[in-house]
């Protein structure tokens, strides 16, 4: 599905964010080591090789709701934009956190001139963040910054199954 408000394209597709080809920036649902890890971390570590690794070592460690930027290094994008999202149930506010992430990230596109955006659905794996709740606050806080958006044309969710894409799509409908 897709949506383009304010001259740019919002999409939900089910797939693997270290997959996307025609992409600039992928975010990463990280750890604050900036390591690699399970789901989103463990694809985009595996599939960059281990200079992403190297290169994240100076950056890290980073805080819930922060966002670092690193090469895409083996990946088929050109940069790699790093998110610690918060742990459900632990690190609060965890809404205003979360919203942190995709804004961070946002921003630090907008800085790099990047056109292209793909994000996983951060925090609702290992972190524990309900996908309703998540998806809600990824693109309410999207639909809030799209009228500042000047170098991001097209932001992707890269959804794992089925299930998140329609809740994803579910949300994205109403924008
Ligand atoms: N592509 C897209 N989405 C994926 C992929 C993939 N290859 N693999 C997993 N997912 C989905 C999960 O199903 C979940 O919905 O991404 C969402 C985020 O899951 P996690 O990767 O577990 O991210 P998060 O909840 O933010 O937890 C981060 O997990 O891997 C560790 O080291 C990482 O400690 C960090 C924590």
């Amino acid at each position: 599905m897709k949506k383009t408000r304010s001259g740019i394209t919002i999409e939900c597709i089910e797939g693997d964010i270290a997959a996307q080809n025609d992409i600039s920036a992928v975010v990463n649902a990280a750890n604050a080591q900036l390591k690699t890890g399970g789901g989103v971390a463990g694809a985009i570590h595996h599939a960059a090789g281990s200079g992403l690794e190297k290169e994240c070592r100076s950056l890290a460690p980073i805080e819930p709701g922060e966002a670092v930027i690193t090469g895409g290094h083996n990946l088929p994008n050109q940069y790699v934009i790093h998110c610690l999202g918060p742990v459900f149930g632990r690190d609060k506010p965890e809404d205003q956190l979360l919203a942190n992430c995709y804004k961070n990230a946002l921003n630090i596109s907008e800085e790099k001139g990047i056109e292209s955006i793909a994000f996983p659905a951060i925090s609702t794996g290992a972190f524990s963040y309900p996908t309703q709740k998540a998806a809600e606050v990824a693109i309410g806080t999207i639909r809030d910054m799209l009228p500042k958006l000047k170098a991001v044309k097209t932001i992707r969710f890269v959804l794992y199954d089925k299930k998140d894409l329609e809740i994803h799509e579910n949300i994205l409908s109403e924008l």
